[in-house]
């Protein structure tokens, strides 16, 4: 016994692996119920008594041995597999994980921005919560006047006074009350009507409305104007079309429709086979407007015009549905983001 005791004393010290698997195999054979360990144990019996005590120890302590080197070389496996890789370059950019998208509503407010500013037009901001002189008296929304339905409005409190503005129109005003002519100023933006959500109408959408005050403006200003940017956003070969209309803040007004982007003016179902379909609002600014905001309308004329951008981005993109761009699904995101 004395003699096996030695060998495997002698093959503890000598054993060594990087390997859990081979680290594994050498307790199954050391410790194990049948492993050679246990086994001597099983022989302790047939000692003679005299011997029985230094046995006893010397099992033991071999029995302590192989455990002590069984997690010394664990505890070495371990911490050799959380030590960083010999070719890890700390100066190399970190993994930035998945990029996002731009939103579409975003993509394509800039590229309106882009196109006005290539036309000295300059970005106007103002506040999503309006009171009524801004958001409709200014603008020439006599009270009670049946144009105020056009728009359901979301009131504040039950404070008739205050209201989540239902176009940026109301932008305009702010413009004209803090600025002298000449200003060419477009004001994108969101904007909120009571309306109940479909394919086609949401409560919360985005505009962008444009103005232009000088001495000597024309409709034929406004019509060239509007021109340039359905082109620049569409494609050269797009036609325009003004047909008359009603605004309160505008005389005369019209509303624009571009030929049919998706074929062409020929006829479909997304042009309802018209060959044209309306983007915006627009029309000369009404006098009454200048002077409620500080305009000499005397000395100066002017035109506004006023675009829903979901519509836009539903023709550009051919999406059929608004509530799209409302629901965050990365899946249709990125699908329009051409510089990721
Ligand atoms: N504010 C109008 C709307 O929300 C859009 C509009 C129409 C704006 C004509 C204008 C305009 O500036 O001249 O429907």
């Amino acid at each position: 016994m004395k003699d096996k005791i030695k060998q495997i004393l002698d093959e503890i010290a000598l054993f060594s692996t990087e390997s859990k698997e081979e680290l594994e195999q050498f307790r199954i054979k050391l410790l194990s119920k049948k492993g050679l360990i246990p086994s001597l144990f099983g022989d302790f019996k047939n000692v003679v008594p005299e011997e029985r005590k230094e046995m006893g120890q010397a099992l033991n302590s071999l029995k302590n041995k192989a455990q002590e080197k069984i997690v010394h070389l664990l505890d070495q496996i371990e911490s050799k597999s959380e030590e960083k890789p010999a070719d890890l370059d700390l100066s190399l950019p970190a993994d930035f994980g998945e990029l996002g998208a731009r939103h579409p509503i975003s993509i394509v407010r800039n590229e309106i921005i882009k196109i006005f500013a290539r036309l000295g037009y300059t970005v106007s901001e103002g506040p999503e919560i309006e009171d009524d002189f801004h958001n409709f008296s200014a603008l020439n929304f006599p009270p009670n006047h049946p144009a105020r339905d056009m728009q359901d409005t979301f009131f504040i409190e039950k404070d008739p006074d205050i209201a989540l503005r239902t176009h940026t129109s109301s932008v305009q005003v702010r413009v004209m009350e803090n600025q002298q002519p000449p200003i060419r100023t477009i004001s994108p933006g969101r904007v909120f009507r009571n309306e109940a959500i479909s394919a086609r109408a949401h409560c919360i959408f985005h505009q962008v409305e444009g103005l232009y005050i000088n001495e000597n403006v024309s409709f034929a200003d406004l019509k060239q104007t509007l021109l340039y940017f359905a082109r620049e956003l569409f494609g050269e070969h797009t036609k325009i079309r003004l047909r008359p209309s009603y605004f309160p803040f505008t005389e005369p007004s019209a509303e624009m429709d571009i030929s049919c982007n998706i074929c062409g003016g020929k006829g479909c179902n997304i042009c309802k086979y018209t060959g044209w379909v309306e983007i915006l609002g627009c029309g000369m600014v009404d006098p009454n407007v200048l002077d409620n905001c500080g305009i000499d309308s005397k000395k100066y004329t002017g035109f506004a015009f006023g675009m829903g951008i979901e519509r836009i981005a539903m023709l550009k993109y051919q999406i059929n549905d608004i509530r799209l761009f409302f629901e965050n699904d990365k899946r249709f995101l990125k699908q329009f983001d051409s510089a990721r």
